[in-house]
This record gives C-alpha cells, sequence and structure tokens, in this order.
C-alpha cells in the first residue's frame, strides 16, 4: 500500500481526500489530512504526525504551505507532489526544493498538459518561442491592486479585458492563485523567464481557456484546453485535483504506463 498524507483539504484537497477514501486509486491509503482550518476524520495536528505515516505527500494548501513544510517533506524520505507550482516561481524555493535529499520532487501537472510532446520536442532542438494565453471568467482575476478602470471593466463590462501580459516569473507573483499552470509550462520547457503569459478576463467566460503554443526545430505545437472551474473555488479548474489523483496512480508503476 502506498501512504498518502494531505497537506490542505479545500477545493482539490478534499476531492483527493474523498476519492482516495473512496479507493479510487488500487494499492493507496489516505493515511493523514494536515489542514489549519478544515476538519476530516484523517485531521492530524502537525506535520510530524503526518510524515510518519506517509510514504508521499501531496501538497495542496497553497505557496505559503509549500514554503513552510516542502523541505520538511523531502528530508524526511517521503515523496513531495506539489500542486501550488506558482510558489516554485521564487527561485531560492525552487532551489532548495529541487536540491533537497529524500524523497523525489513530483509536479503536478494540474489543469493543463501536454509537456511530454514539448520535452520531446526540445530533445531535438530548443523551442525558440513558448506561450500561453489564459481567459478567465472576468470576477476571477480582478485583484485589489489594479487600477479601478480595469477592475470596472472587468466587474461590468461586456468585452475580455487583458490584465497581463509579460514572463511567466511576474504573472506567478501577481496572481498566484491564477498562474499555476504558467509555472508548470516554464518548468517543463524554457523556463519563468522566457515563457511569455497573455491573461485576460472574459466576462462572457464560464470555464477557464488556456492555449499553449511552441515552436522550435521539432515543429509547431498549439495545445488548448478548456476547463470547467471547482464547485468550490471558481479560480481553481475542476479538473486539478484529477490530476493529483492521476499522478498518484502512475507512481504506482502500474505494468502500462503513458510516459
Ligand atoms: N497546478 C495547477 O494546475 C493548479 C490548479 C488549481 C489550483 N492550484 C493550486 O493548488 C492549491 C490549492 O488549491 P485549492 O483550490 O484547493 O485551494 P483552497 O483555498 O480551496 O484550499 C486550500 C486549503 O489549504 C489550507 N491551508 C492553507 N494554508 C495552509 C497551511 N499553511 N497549512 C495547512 N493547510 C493550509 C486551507 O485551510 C484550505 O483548506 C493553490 O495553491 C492553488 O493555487 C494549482
Amino acid at each position: 500500500m502506498l501512504r498518502v498524507g494531505l497537506i490542505g483539504c479545500g477545493s482539490i484537497g478534499s476531492v483527493v481526500a474523498r476519492e482516495l477514501s473512496q479507493g479510487a486509486v488500487d494499492g493507496v491509503e489516505l493515511t493523514a489530512v494536515f489542514d489549519l482550518v478544515v476538519d476530516h476524520p484523517l485531521r492530524v495536528q502537525d506535520m510530524d504526525s503526518l510524515l510518519s505515516c506517509s510514504d508521499l505527500v501531496v501538497e495542496a494548501a497553497g505557496h505559503e504551505a509549500l514554503r513552510n513544510y516542502g523541505m520538511a517533506v523531502r528530508e524526511a524520505g517521503a515523496d513531495l507532489l506539489v500542486v501550488s507550482i506558482g510558489a516554485l516561481a521564487d527561485e531560492d524555493l525552487e532551489a532548495d526544493l529541487k536540491k533537497a535529499e529524500g524523497g523525489r520532487l513530483l509536479l503536478c501537472t494540474g489543469a493543463i498538459g501536454g509537456f511530454d510532446i514539448l520535452r520531446a520536442a526540445m530533445l531535438l532542438g530548443p523551442l525558440d518561442e513558448v506561450a500561453i494565453t489564459s481567459t478567465k471568467p472576468a470576477a476571477a482575476l480582478s485583484r485589489p491592486w489594479m487600477d479601478g478602470a480595469v477592475r470596472e471593466a472587468l466587474a461590468r463590462g461586456s468585452a475580455p479585458v487583458t490584465v497581463f501580459d509579460g514572463p511567466a516569473r511576474q504573472a506567478c507573483a501577481l496572481f498566484p492563485e491564477s498562474a499555476n499552470v504558467t509555472a508548470t509550462l516554464s518548468l517543463a520547457t524554457v523556463g519563468f523567464d522566457r515563457v511569455r503569459v497573455q491573461m485576460a478576463g472574459d466576462p462572457a467566460a464560464v470555464r477557464v481557456r488556456h492555449v499553449v503554443t511552441a515552436s522550435g526545430r521539432a515543429g509547431a505545437y498549439e495545445l488548448s484546453f478548456e476547463n470547467a472551474a471547482s464547485p468550490g473555488n471558481p479560480r481553481t479548474s475542476a479538473v486539478a485535483a484529477y490530476s493529483v489523483l492521476r499522478a498518484i496512480g502512475d507512481r504506482r508503476a502500474p505494468s502500462v504506463s503513458f510516459l
């Protein structure tokens, strides 16, 4: 049995906890849940308790939680499956987590995918351009620090509003809850400073749409994703929780695997 501990039991974590408890992934047992707020029958009060019964720890709690507990997980010898990938736009955290010895650092693909083909392409030759355009329901992108006119257009306008155009590292800093996919794309391909991100709020959008484009010697790629929002959190795509379950299932190394 693979023993899984969970940090964060919110929109993503609660689905992961429910599905694992119902036996959704063969050979996997949910052993502990650590959340500062949310209660759960397997809730533990501290990380030591979680680590004492986990072979793999899923972080689904946010940037601060990854910063606070990530190193301890790896150093305790457990694999760490990171969901708050945007936190790795912090170069120091990325370097520390990568060099820690112990369990493996596993980066959940989350709400998008296609990294397998892009990484294969990079083996043939460098990717010259990698970009992602994310269009979200307007309300999900409004932030207190934005210009009043931009917030007004997001709240009451009828046309899409571009709220960001720049490198992934900056997108992750400005939109920590909404730029995880740009971080995953960056880590999988040409890095946070070379992936171009455009983000727009669309008053008519119900789903979140991501379009990834990349080109290089291997060819040109365009991958698009349209995700329904999680019922519990309009900033999180519902599929992200199932991406965690898929990753845990693959970690079990079945005899047939998509690698
Ligand atoms: N990789 C992706 O594609 C992707 C997609 C969506 C969301 N995310 C990220 O996944 C994370 C979880 O998303 P969510 O929608 O479930 O969030 P959420 O806010 O619904 O849930 C987070 C939970 O973690 C708990 N928590 C927060 N800080 C904690 C801490 N320090 N210690 C213990 N518990 C803590 C909260 O109480 C809450 O229950 C976020 O960082 C989000 O940005 C990633």
